[in-house]
Order: structure tokens, then sequence, then C-alpha cells
């Protein structure tokens, strides 16, 4: 059994004004989106940043569902307007710190990216990190993992490794209090499913458990409050927190036969990931069900629920105004065979705890289509 925690994380209202004040760099690259920038929340990274004396350049074209393209530019963008910066700083929902990750590997390898595809592929130390999510939702702040996009084979697929890791991660909910509605609610499914998976994965340990379902407790507790915009600070900042240990516990175990599934639903008709897991999540529940009774128990028990975990989380995410079938999000059913292929080559279903065949996985599409 390993755990490792590399990241130092630092929680509260307003510490993102203490960025500059932590980090031990010069110059620096700051990566965001563009909607994170339009709302005032770069200029106020970059004064805490001029503030402790880090001068940085900011790459703010951060788009949902990162393709290699847009990493081609921004590892351009770096060389020509920053080649001697000390690291990356990520402003953003899990796309804007998935893309810095990226940035961070081109920035010292020499590629292809696609070719550093699943885990510890590429040779060279990639900059280091530091992430400020804007959403609770992805934990990627924390995570090895960077989710990208090959547009030409409509194929998603992840970098995995322990050296993208970031040093350090600011969660302020003052910075994720500007996401809008739509965002905040599937980046909160998103954060509901990587703890429902870590919990059930093969490789959960009684270290991973207890983040997993705890992160279960405070996104249950508080994702319908900041969806449907009664949220306060608090609300904000136990959602972030609950991202955070989900992202903690599937940093170690991984996900799985949700996530594989999911990643072809962005890939071919670009849904946005926390919709497609959130559609996935009860067919996934479904299938694994025959042979996970004791961890439902637990997962139901942090849930404060009673009844089959399916239909639970089915109605939790239907009372939030999550599309729960494939159809309603876009999907074309002629493509389910080559989606359950695709499926089929993620690394999170040898995790899973059902074995899982590509027929498999065209079922379960079939039942969610
Ligand atoms: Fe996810």
């Amino acid at each position: 059994m390993e755990f490792l925690l590399k990241t130092r994380v630092i929680v509260g209202a307003g510490k993102h004004e203490e960025l500059g004040a932590n980090l031990p760099w010069r110059r620096a690259l700051v990566v965001a989106g563009a909607n994170v920038q339009a709302c005032g929340t770069v200029d106020a990274v970059e004064a805490s940043l001029k503030k402790g004396g880090v001068a940085a350049v900011t790459f703010a074209q951060a788009a949902a569902e990162p393709e290699l393209g847009l990493v081609e530019q921004g590892t351009e963008f770096l060389k020509e307007n920053a080649p001697d910066a000390d690291g990356i700083i990520a402003v953003g929902g899990g796309s804007a710190i998935d893309l810095a990750k990226a940035i961070a590997v081109m920035a010292t390898n020499n590629g292809p990216l696609a070719s550093y595809e699943g885990a510890e592929r590429f040779p060279n130390q990639p900059l280091p990190l530091v992430a400020l999510p804007t959403t609770a939702g992805t934990g990627s702040e924390v995570s090895p993992s960077s989710v990208l996009t090959d547009p030409a084979r409509r194929y998603k697929f992840l970098l995995w490794s322990k050296r993208i890791i970031p040093s350090l991660a600011i969660l302020d909910p003052v910075l994720a209090g500007t996401a809008p509605r739509g965002v905040r609610l599937n980046a909160g499914l998103d954060a509901l499913t990587h703890a429902v998976e870590s919990a059930l994965s093969l490789e959960s340990t009684v270290y991973t458990e207890p983040l997993a379902l705890q992160a279960i407790k405070l996104i249950k507790h508080r994702l319908a409050q900041v969806v449907l915009g009664q949220d306060s600070r608090q609300a904000m900042e136990e959602m972030l927190a609950g991202a955070n240990l989900a992202g903690l516990a599937f940093s170690q175990t991984r996900l799985g036969v949700v996530h594989a599934l999911a990643l072809p639903l962005s890939a071919r008709f670009g849904i946005p990931h926390g919709a497609a897991v959130a559609a996935l999540l009860p067919y996934g529940l479904e299938f694994n069900a025959s042979v996970s009774s004791d961890q439902y128990d637990k997962i139901l028990s942090a849930l404060g629920s009673r009844g089959e975990l399916p239909e639970v989380i089915r109605s939790l995410a239907r009372e939030l105004g999550a599309p729960l079938k494939m159809r309603e999000l876009g999907v074309a059913a002629e493509e389910i065979p080559q989606m359950a292929e695709d499926a089929a080559q993620s690394g999170h279903l040898a995790v899973n705890r059902r074995r899982c065949t590509v027929a498999d996985l065209e079922a379960i599409y079939k039942a969610a289509f």
C-alpha cells in the first residue's frame, strides 16, 4: 500500500491574495480561462503575484475539454514570453488546470504529447505547478491526471504522473463563487462521481476510503445550496473541500467504469465531463451492484439515504436538473460500438470492481441511452 500527499492545500475566503507571498518563484506563467479573466479573478491573482515579487505573464485561453492544439499554443506562448519561468499557475476549472499540466510537461519534453498517454510516460521533469480552482469539482488541483482531447481521432486521453501533481493549491470560495450555475452543477456531480468511484475502486484502502466517504457527505450536504444559488461562502468552502478530498482519494485509487465510459461522450460530442459522468453514474452503479453491496451500504450511509444506490443517485441528479439520459445530451446511438471500443482503452477499468468487456460497455451505453 502507498499513500502520497504532495500538495500543500490552503483553504479560506480571500486566501488567493496570499499566493505571491507563498511562492519562492521569480517568474511564472499564469494559465487561465477567458471567462475567469473576464470576471476579474486573473487581475486579483496577478496583483498578489506582483506584491510577492513574482513577475507573471498570462495565457488566458483555456477552454473546456482542452485540445492538443491549445497545448501547443500555450507551450509556444511560454517559450516566447516566459522562457525562464520557474513554474505555472493555473487559475480556473479542471480544464485550465489540466491545460497547465500539459504545458508544464511540454515545456521540458519534446513530445508528441499524444505519445505520453498513460502512466509516467514522459522522460523529463515538468515545470512545477500551482493551482487555484474556480470550480468545486475535478480535484485536478491535487491529482496526477490531465485529460486532453485529440480532435483528429475524436479521442480523449489521460496523462497520469506524480510529477504533474501541483505543489500548492489554494481553495478560495471567493474565486469559486464566480462560476455560473451550470458549471457548478457539472463540477459538483463530477466530484460526487469521483468520491463514489474511488470508494468502489479495487485500490480503495483504509487511507482513501475515509476521504471518499467524507467527500460524499460534504457534497451531499452542500451541492444543492451552491447550485440553486442559496450559497454562502461557508457552503462553497465545504464544496471545495469535498471536491478536494475526492481528488485526493481518486489520485490514489483511480476511478472506474463510469469515468471510462464518460471519455468518449466528451471526445465525440463535446459533452461537459460532469454532465457525462452524472448521466452514466446510475448505470455504472447498476452494473457493479452484484459485487459491491458492502461498499454500497457505506456510500448510502454517507449520503444519509436508504434504498437502492443507483436510484438514490438518480433522484439527486434529477432534483438538481441534470440530464439523466445520453440522448438528452446529444449522443448519436450509431456511435455506441466505437464509443465502447474507445472506453475499453481507459486505465480506470483495471480498478473497476467488476470485470468489464467491450460488450459490457456497449450494454451500459445502451441502457443509458
Ligand atoms: Fe471526473
